[in-house]
């Protein structure tokens, strides 16, 4: 079995996390997201993931390399020259996807959720047509791909990004395509949602499976912290034993083995604490992913923040407001910091009580 990941975007609304690491790398639950999907594929016996990367493609192979080998998956880098955007990729590949007749999986790289490929294909071969994509429920459909279907789940209509209300049912970005549908994208730059889709779905090609569970776009910072809520959650009811026990912590809570936290603490609930991080006495944070090697000094507050690798953040400081610390930032102590997105290596030393952009 095969998939094709889609990792090639440029991961402008996670910045500044992702000025230092492409997006699928950044840490989620302190596992790449990229991670998170190839686990589950190999789960499902897939055996030959293909990574389309068009940005950034050493820093991706370097470190995937040595995971692929642990989990026993070959992974095939298809390089772009130019962003062929969400279908061109499955063209570039076609030497490999057509390999074999059985149908192969395509994944945005950005999503969370208790992925479910083998019912996935199981749905996919039963109904016989060309394309299944995972279909989810949600608030705002404006911001995703908007799906219709009968009561047999054939997709009528798909509309990329729609400026009316049409559906709250959205694409998933999880698909399954027979190889027939390679034909069916030229070589070049071609967006699969606004070209390939709608015309599946005038042909009665394109079937819809509802996901049972949480799922989420973790490609931007607000999402990024509602998905790892939903992640936490998902993890206490299946997998208990990987949340962190221990004094100071509140609710569902991840500590790596190598983090250390002082005393007096209140850390969660939903919080994500990364290697070699070290949290000193008195530190109170909540629903906030702390990145590997980063520091937060006695009796600082922290809600709702992404605090990216190796930074330093002083005493007697307060963030919230989804503030987004890119790499290697220090905050100097006794600083207030609200909905600030702060560019790497930058050094705060005075308040920021407005949510922006600060480099
Ligand atoms: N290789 C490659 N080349 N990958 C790309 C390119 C490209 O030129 N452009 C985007 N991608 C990848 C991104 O890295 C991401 O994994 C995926 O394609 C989707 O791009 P996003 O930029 O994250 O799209 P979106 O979130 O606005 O919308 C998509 O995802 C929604 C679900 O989260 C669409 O598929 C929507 O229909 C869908 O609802
Ligand atoms: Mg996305």
């Amino acid at each position: 079995k095969r998939a094709l990941i889609l990792v090639g975007g440029y991961g402008t609304r996670l910045r500044p996390l992702t000025l230092s690491r492409p997006k699928p790398l950044v840490e989620f639950a302190n596992k790449p997201i990229l991670l998170h999907q190839i686990e589950a594929l190999v789960d499902a016996g897939v055996t030959e993931v293909i990574l389309a990367v068009s940005y950034r493609a050493k820093q991706m192979e370097e470190e995937l390399t040595i995971e692929a080998t642990k989990l026993g998956v070959n992974i095939i880098y298809s390089h772009e020259t130019e962003p062929l955007g969400t279908a061109g990729p499955i063209a570039l590949a076609k030497e490999h996807l057509s390999k074999s007749t059985k149908p192969f999986f395509v994944l945005n790289s950005d999503i969370i959720c208790d992925f479910p490929f083998r019912e996935l294909a199981k749905f996919h071969e039963d109904h016989g047509k060309e394309g299944t994509i995972v279909v989810t429920k949600v608030e705002e459909p404006s911001k995703y791909g908007v799906v219709v279907y009968d009561k047999t789940n054939c997709i009528q209509s798909f509309i990329e990004k729609p400026q009316e209300f049409i559906s709250n049912k959205i694409n998933a970005g999880l698909y399954i395509l027979n190889p027939s549908v390679i034909n069916r994208i030229d070589l070049k730059p071609t967006s699969i949602e606004k070209e390939v889709f709608p015309n599946m779905a005038s042909d009665k090609q394109l079937y819809a499976f509802e996901l049972k569970g949480f799922w989420m776009d973790v490609g931007q910072p607000k999402d990024f912290l509602t998905g790892m809520c939903l992640y936490l959650t998902h993890l206490r009811e299946t997998n208990s034993q990987k949340l962190y026990k221990g004094p100071g912590v509140v609710g569902n809570v991840i500590v790596d083995p190598t983090a250390t936290i002082g005393n007096n603490c209140q850390i969660g609930p939903n919080v994500t604490i990364g290697p070699g991080v070290v949290i000193e006495d008195g530190v109170c944070i909540k629903r906030s992913t702390i990145l590997r090697g980063a520091t937060i000094c006695s009796n600082s507050w922290l809600e709702s923040c992404i605090v990216g690798w190796k930074c330093h953040v002083g005493r007697w400081v307060r963030m919230e407001g989804s503030t987004v610390l890119g790499e290697d930032v220090i905050v100097k102590d006794e600083t207030y910091i609200n909905g600030g997105q702060v560019l790497p290596h930058k050094n705060i030393a005075t308040s920021v009580p407005e949510p922006q952009i600060i480099m």
